[in-house]
C-alpha cells in the first residue's frame, strides 16, 4: 500500500472531533477506498486540557495553528476552527506557503478570502477543498463542480441554514414566538457563537456566495448578496402564511442574467406542498438547475458533528486518491468579476404593517402602493386593538424597488407605525 496521507487538524470542536472519530473508526475502510492509509499526525485547539471524549494520545499537539500548518509530517491541513480572519486565515495561508493541501469547513473565510486563497493555492500547485462549508453533509460542491460540470447552470436556490429552518418550523409547530424559539435554540447550542450569523442570514449568504462562484464561474462576491434575516418574522406571519398555503423559509437564490449576478438571501413564502415547503427542522435543501439536467434537488443534514465531518472526509479522500480539483471548479485566475445586479424578477409579496386606527388610514396606504405601480391582490386586518391595526396585504407581482418606493411614501402618510415587513412569495 502507498504512503499514508497525513492530516494536521486545527480545531477540535464539533467538526474536528467528528473527523478524528471517523479516521479512528473507519481506518480500514478509508485505506481500502483511498488505496493508502489516512492518518493524523498532529492536532491543535485552544485548550489542551479540555475533555473531548476522544483519544488524542497518538497525535502530536500544537498550541499554534500556524505551527501545525507548517509541520513536515502534515500533508493536508484541515482547518475547522472558524472565523474569517485571524488564526484560520493565517494558518491557511501558512499551509499553502508550506506546500500543503487544505480542507476547510469555514464558509466565512472562503466567502471573504476565497479568491485570494484559491489563487495562492493554485499558484503553489496545492488544492483547497471546502465541501463541509456549504450545506453540511450534502455533497453539493461536488455535485456542482463534477456531476454538473457539463451544464450551463441557470439557477442555484436553497435553504442553507439549519438553525433558521429549525426556528421557523419550531415556531409554527409549537405556536411559539420568535424570541422564545430563538432562546430555546441558543440554549440547545444550535446557534453560532454569534447568533446574528445565523438569524441575520449571513452564514447562509456565505454559502450562497460560494455556490454562485462555482455555478457561474465568477469570483466569490459575498458583499453583493442582498441580505435579510429572519428576526422580523412573527408567529402571526407564519400563521397567515399557513392560512394561504405557504411556509416561510430563509431562501437563497442566485442567478446570472444579462444584467449581472443576482444573489439574494431572504425570508420567502414558498408553497407548503413544495419540497422546500416541506423541509423541517435543521435539514438543508439545495436546488440546482442546469440547461442539460433541468433540475436536481439535494436534501440532507446541514450541520452537526457527523454530517459535517462526513463532508470533510469526502474532500480528504479525494486528495488521498490523487483527485485534485480546483477550488471553484475552474482555475481561480479564470473566474470572472461579475457585475452585481439587484434581483429584478417580479413576484407577489406578502406585506405586514401596523396602521393607526383612524378613518382613511387604509386608503392612504392603498394610494401609496398604487402610486408605486403596485396592485393589491388581497388584504386583511386582524388582532385589532384600540390604537393600532395590523394589516396584511398580498400584492400582485411587483419588484423590491417598487416596494421601497411605496414604503418611502408610507412614511409621509402619518398612519403607518414602525417598519413594514415585506416577504417575497417565491414560485419554486
Ligand atoms: P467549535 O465547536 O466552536 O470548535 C472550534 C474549535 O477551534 C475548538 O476546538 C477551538 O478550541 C478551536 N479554536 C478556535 N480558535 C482557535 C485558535 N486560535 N487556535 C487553536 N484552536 C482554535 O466549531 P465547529 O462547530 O466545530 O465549527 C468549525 C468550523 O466548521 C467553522 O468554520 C464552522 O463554521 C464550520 N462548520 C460547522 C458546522 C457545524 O455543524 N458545527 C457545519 C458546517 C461548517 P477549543 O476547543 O480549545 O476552544
Ligand atoms: N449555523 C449553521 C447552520 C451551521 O445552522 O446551518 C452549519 O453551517
Amino acid at each position: 500500500m502507498s504512503e499514508p496521507l497525513r492530516l494536521g487538524i486545527a480545531g477540535l470542536g464539533t467538526v474536528g472531533v467528528g473527523i478524528v472519530r471517523i479516521v479512528q473508526k473507519h481506518q480500514a475502510l478509508l485505506a481500502a477506498r483511498a488505496g493508502r492509509p489516512i492518518t493524523i499526525s498532529a492536532v491543535c485547539a485552544r485548550s489542551r486540557t479540555k475533555n473531548r471524549d476522544i483519544d488524542l494520545s497518538d497525535y502530536a499537539w500544537e498550541d499554534d495553528p500556524v505551527a501545525l500548518a507548517k509541520r513536515d509530517d502534515v500533508d493536508v491541513f484541515v482547518e475547522v476552527m472558524g472565523g474569517h480572519d485571524g488564526p484560520a486565515k493565517d494558518a491557511t495561508e501558512a499551509a499553502i506557503d508550506a506546500g500543503k493541501d487544505v480542507v476547510s469547513a469555514n464558509k466565512a473565510l472562503l466567502a471573504i478570502h476565497g479568491q485570494a486563497l484559491a489563487e495562492a493555492a493554485e499558484a503553489a500547485g496545492r488544492v483547497i477543498r471546502f465541501e463541509a462549508a456549504v450545506a453540511g453533509g450534502i455533497p453539493v460542491v461536488k455535485a456542482l463542480t463534477e456531476g454538473l460540470a457539463g451544464n450551463d447552470i441557470t439557477r442555484v436556490m436553497g435553504v442553507m441554514n439549519g438553525s433558521c429552518n429549525y426556528i421557523l418550523t419550531r415556531m409554527e409547530d409549537a405556536g411559539l414566538s420568535y424570541e422564545a424559539v430563538f432562546d430555546e435554540a441558543n440554549q440547545l447550542g444550535y446557534l453560532e457563537a454569534d447568533p446574528e450569523l445565523d438569524v441575520g442570514g449571513i452564514d447562509a449568504a456565505h454559502k450562497l456566495a460560494l455556490l454562485s462562484s462555482i455555478a457561474f464561474g465568477t469570483q466569490v462576491d459575498f458583499d453583493s448578496v442582498e441580505l435579510d434575516g429572519i428576526g422580523a418574522i412573527t408567529i402571526e406571519d407564519i400563521r397567515q402564511a399557513a392560512d394561504m398555503g405557504f411556509k416561510i423559509k430563509l431562501l437563497g437564490v442566485a442567478q446570472l442574467t444579462g444584467r449581472g449576478l443576482e444573489q439574494r438571501m431572504s425570508p420567502c413564502l414558498v408553497p407548503d406542498t413544495s419540497p422546500l415547503g416541506r423541509l423541517e427542522g435543521g435539514t438543508n435543501m439545495v436546488v440546482l438547475e442546469g440547461d442539460a439536467v433541468n433540475q436536481i434537488v439535494l436534501r440532507g443534514p446541514g450541520a452537526g458533528e457527523g454530517p459535517t465531518a462526513s463532508a470533510v472526509m469526502g474532500d480528504i479522500m479525494d486528495i488521498a486518491r490523487g483527485h485534485r480539483m480546483t477550488t471553484f471548479g475552474q482555475p481561480a485566475k479564470t473566474l470572472r468579476k461579475a457585475r452585481a445586479a439587484r434581483a429584478a424578477v417580479p413576484a407577489p409579496y406578502y406585506l405586514r404593517m401596523q396602521l393607526i386606527d383612524k378613518p382613511g388610514a387604509l386608503a392612504k396606504v392603498a394610494h401609496a402602493l398604487g402610486e408605486a405601480g403596485i396592485s393589491i391582490d388581497r388584504m386583511r386586518q386582524y388582532g385589532h386593538d384600540d390604537a393600532a391595526a395590523p394589516v396584511l396585504i398580498v400584492t400582485h407581482k411587483t419588484t423590491r424597488t417598487a416596494l421601497e418606493e411605496a414604503f418611502a411614501d408610507f412614511n409621509t402618510t402619518g398612519v403607518v407605525t414602525g417598519d413594514p415587513v415585506a416577504i417575497r412569495i417565491e414560485a419554486v
